[in-house]
């Protein structure tokens, strides 16, 4: 091989190592910020795209970083294996500060933190989706992990593939 073909192919090898590198990064990007460095973070607009290609329900986390009650739950949440485990049927999203959405489907009954909204693989929040132990007045509110594992595996259950397309076959013919 000329020595300008071998340049050639080295530097197509090297493209093709970089974009890898480059995808994997932009797909992995979100920080835990204390939720749990065991859990794959995705940003919402890549969660978005993920749970779409791959099926899994969405869980997003809506925080702020002055706030008790998030500071609170962090330790308790990031140190759940039950929670870590579940994790991985979910695409799993914490937005902090100014990343909460507009959106009013993201406050069903207030815009109080922390709050856990469970979305299906097409995007859309589905607010029947409580903390069914917790106070009736914030849905949405979670203390403890046992409650967050207990709305997981509801998500779950009702979200993921098969049991929500099953759920939506009317909506598509
Ligand atoms: C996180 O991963 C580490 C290393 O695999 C493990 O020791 C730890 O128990 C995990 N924590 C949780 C909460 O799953």
């Amino acid at each position: 091989m000329q020595p300008s073909a071998m340049k050639l192919v080295f530097l197509s090898s090297l493209q093709v190592l970089f974009s890898l590198s480059c995808f994997s990064e932009v797909v992995s990007a979100a920080p835990s910020r204390g939720f749990g460095d065991n859990i794959s973070w995705r940003t919402l607009d890549d969660g978005k795209k993920e749970a779409e290609a791959s099926g899994l329900p969405m869980m997003v986390i809506v925080h702020k970083t002055w706030c008790g009650a998030c500071k609170a739950l962090k330790p308790k949440f990031s140190e759940s294996k039950e929670i870590s485990e579940l994790a991985h049927n979910f695409v799993m999203v914490n937005l902090e500060d100014e990343e909460e959405p507009k959106d009013q489907s993201f406050s069903p009954d207030g815009g109080y933190i922390p709050r856990i909204l469970f979305l299906d693989p097409s995007g859309m929040v589905h607010p029947e989706i409580t903390n069914k132990n917790g106070n009736p007045s914030y849905k949405y509110f979670y203390s403890n992990a046992d409650h967050v594992s207990a709305g997981m595996k509801e998500a779950q259950e009702k979200l993921t593939g098969d049991a929500y397309r099953k759920s939506h076959v009317g909506d598509e013919l």
